[in-house]
């Protein structure tokens, strides 16, 4: 083997067995550059005579293009592998799903809320909205339900620490009752001023839906739930009128008529006489169950008066219903901490 071969060979094992695009400049240094190989192979051209120049120069020219080819060739490949490299780590799955923009969805309680607000409009009913840190007056004595009585204990609430201007204990509502008294007490002026129309008396037709708070904490009952106040009173509203607009409410809410309605006698200082509202399904999956829905009855006089509506002309019943319990049975659901504990898995299923 002549010794340029020999240069050609050791040339393309170097260049091989550079790793990267630097160590190949390195080696190409080794042999092209000003003191590399071939260049050493050039300078010593000069003792030699013209002829021997002449061939030697071509042979060693002929090397020197070959040393290059393989250099261009090594680099060529190792750009190759690093986009190989690069593709390999930047590929792309073009079959997974793109990412989207979450879109929210109305809460299960709020949806329940507007199909109970839209069911009793549809019925006449105002809806009303009232605050939830109440006064001891309009969450308890307004309602007929006096200081120290142990009536209160059925609505045990949070109590704050802090007296309104009056003097009267802050708390934040057991109930949505107090609602009766602010919203007839809104009203009752002008009402009272108003004499008897041909139409009748004017009435005070009302749900108000919010938020209720209870020392209370298990699968049925969390400190927080929502409450519908309902109330109308007039001239002459009965029972008979609480049970049509109750089993009016009830079979549009649940979107069936295939369910029955009972009231069980039971006592709340604010109603005379007192009901609970049970309702049973006829079919479906919890059908011949009665199930309590409702805290119902006719407004006592004495609440009346606290309306600052006079009890001799106005009568009529209120209802205080469970919304939690109402989705909960709408939807299938059978712990009402899923409403409150944020869990998307669960919430997404209602958007
Ligand atoms: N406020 C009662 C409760 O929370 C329910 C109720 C409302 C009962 C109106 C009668 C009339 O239990």
């Amino acid at each position: 083997m002549s010794d340029l071969d020999a240069l050609l060979q050791a040339a393309q094992a170097d260049f091989a067995a550079a790793p990267t695009p630097a160590e190949l400049e390195n080696a190409k240094a080794r042999f092209l550059g000003k003191s590399g190989r071939v260049t050493e192979l050039m300078k010593g051209l000069g003792a030699l005579s013209i002829d021997e120049k002449k061939t030697r120069g071509a042979e060693i020219n002929q090397c020197k293009l070959a040393i290059e080819a393989a250099l261009t060739a090594r680099r060529d490949a190792l750009a190759a592998a690093e986009l190989e490299k690069q593709l390999k780590a930047e590929a792309l799955d073009v079959t997974l799903p793109g990412r989207q923009r979450g879109t929210g969805g109305l809460h299960p309680i709020t949806r329940a809320m507007e199909r109970i607000e839209a069911i009793f409009a549809s019925m006449g009913f105002d809806v009303a909205d009232g605050p939830e840190i109440e006064t001891d007056w309009y969450s308890f004595s307004a309602l007929n339900n006096p200081e120290n009585h142990p009536a209160r204990s059925m609505q045990d609430t949070f109590y704050v620490d802090i007296k309104d201007e009056k003097g009267s204990w802050l708390n934040l509502r057991p109930h949505t009752s107090p609602m009766q008294i602010r919203y007839a007490r809104a009203h009752a002026k002008r009402y009272a001023a108003q004499a008897t129309t041909p139409e009748g008396m004017p009435e005070i037709r009302v749900i108000a839906p919010g938020r209720t708070y209870r020392v209370d904490s298990d699968a049925t009952h969390s400190p927080m739930f929502h409450q519908v106040e309902g109330l109308w009173v007039g001239e002459n509203i009965s029972f008979k009128d609480l049970k049509a607009v109750y089993l009016n409410f009830i079979t549009a809410f649940f979107e069936t008529d295939q369910l029955q309605l009972r009231f069980r006698p039971s006592y709340f200082p604010f109603t005379e006489p007192s009901a609970e509202i049970d309702i049973m399904f006829e079919s479906g999956p919890l059908k011949g169950r009665w199930l309590e829905v409702s805290g119902s009855g006719q407004v006592h006089p004495q609440v009346i008066r606290n309306m600052g509506l006079d009890p001799e002309r106005y009568i009529g019943f209120a209802f205080g219903s469970g919304i939690d319990r109402l989705a909960m049975l709408r939807y299938g659901v059978n712990d009402l901490r899923a409403f409150f504990d944020g869990d998307l898995r669960f919430l997404a299923q209602f958007k």
